[in-house]
């Protein structure tokens, strides 16, 4: 007998913090604490739980050691992830028992400047010093501004490749390609991941879209058939970088997980609980939330799930 064959999708969610950190608001410690748990009781395995930035860049996520505090401490089994920007951050989450980091560098030099302040040489320089100082740490690099930058436009190819390069060299093979406007189409990721499979074949390729243009599932698709298994979304499509001007928020989780489950995919991840956990954002953090799950409904009673095909047959 021929099995049907699933292939495990690796979501990881980013909503407190790319969705917090956008907020106009202040969002109390305790409610994203409650967040995070109805999240991880929808079936979220790993988060980007805060970030560790100078608060007076980011005042939304000015918590967030308390933040990392409580999750460690209430929900050890949770792979906390926390994006960092250079060598204090990292020292400071790690000395708070964080071991997976997101360290982030822009693509695009005018974008990395005007969001962490940094040339590329200091940036890669960071990257190196992190590398060698935390060799325990489980380190992916979020490469912003992939598929387009709100000062310069289109960004170079070089450069990306330049920076996986290095990366590389100093043994990180986690990077993630954050579209952190939302413009990337379809033929163009398509372009760049072919380029990225052939150039780079061992590396783990991770996609971080938003959905400014409503190609941000389509931008996945285009992963999903190309072998890539780890994305990163925000829940109820909150999101966005303060210092990227006209961004959108990230693919919604709830979107993602619909999509994937109908066609057939693994997540382990409940949408009746994701939608619950919007009815909790709705409340307390944004009552206009973008992903489509949030407002419409959801046929749940029927099956409309594709019909796989057992491999073989
Ligand atoms: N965590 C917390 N505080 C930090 C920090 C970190 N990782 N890095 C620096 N700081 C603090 C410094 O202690 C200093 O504080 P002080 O003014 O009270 O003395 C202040 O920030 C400035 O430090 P400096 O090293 O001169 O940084 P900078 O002014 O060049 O800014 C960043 C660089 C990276 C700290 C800042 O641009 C930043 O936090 N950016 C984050 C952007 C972001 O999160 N974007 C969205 C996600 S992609
Ligand atoms: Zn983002």
């Amino acid at each position: 007998m021929s099995k049907i064959c699933f292939q495990k999708i690796r979501i990881t969610e980013v909503g407190p913090r790319d969705g917090f950190q956008n907020i106009k608001h202040h969002i109390a410690t305790e409610i994203k604490i409650k967040i995070i748990k109805q999240l991880i009781e929808s079936g979220i395995k790993k988060m980007e739980i805060t970030s560790m930035v100078s608060p007076k860049a980011i005042p939304q996520l000015a918590d967030s050691k308390e933040v990392i505090n409580e999750v460690l401490t209430l929900f050890p089994n949770l792979i906390s992830h926390v994006l960092v920007p250079n060598l204090k951050g990292a020292q400071i989450v790690y000395d708070l028992g964080i071991r997976h980091i997101n360290y982030v560098i822009s693509v695009s030099p005018a974008h990395n400047k005007a969001n962490i302040n940094r040339t590329h040489e200091e940036s890669i320089e960071g990257m190196k010093v992190i590398r060698q100082d935390f060799p325990d740490m489980d380190f992916t690099l979020s490469l912003a501004t992939v598929f387009g930058c709100p000062f310069i436009g289109a960004t170079s190819l070089y450069i990306l490749l330049k920076l996986i390069e290095q990366a590389h060299q100093v043994g990180i093979n986690a990077i993630t390609l954050c579209d952190t406007i939302g413009v990337a189409n379809p033929a163009q990721t398509q372009q760049i991941l072919t380029i990225l499979k052939n150039e780079f074949p061992d590396i783990d390729i991770g996609m971080h879209m938003h959905n400014t243009h409503g190609m941000a599932l389509a931008n996945m698709l285009v992963g999903l058939n190309n072998g890539i298994s780890r994305f990163e979304t925000a829940i109820g499509g909150l999101g966005g970088c303060p210092f990227a001007p006209g961004a959108a928020g990230n693919a919604a989780t709830e979107d993602l997980v619909n999509m994937l489950n109908r066609m057939g995919y693994e997540t382990d991840i409940s949408i009746p609980n994701l939608l619950l956990c919007n009815e909790t954002i709705k409340q307390y953090v944004e009552p206009n939330l973008l992903s489509s799950l949030s407002k419409a409904r959801l046929y749940d009673e029927f099956n409309f799930n594709a019909k796989l095909l057992p491999i073989g047959e």
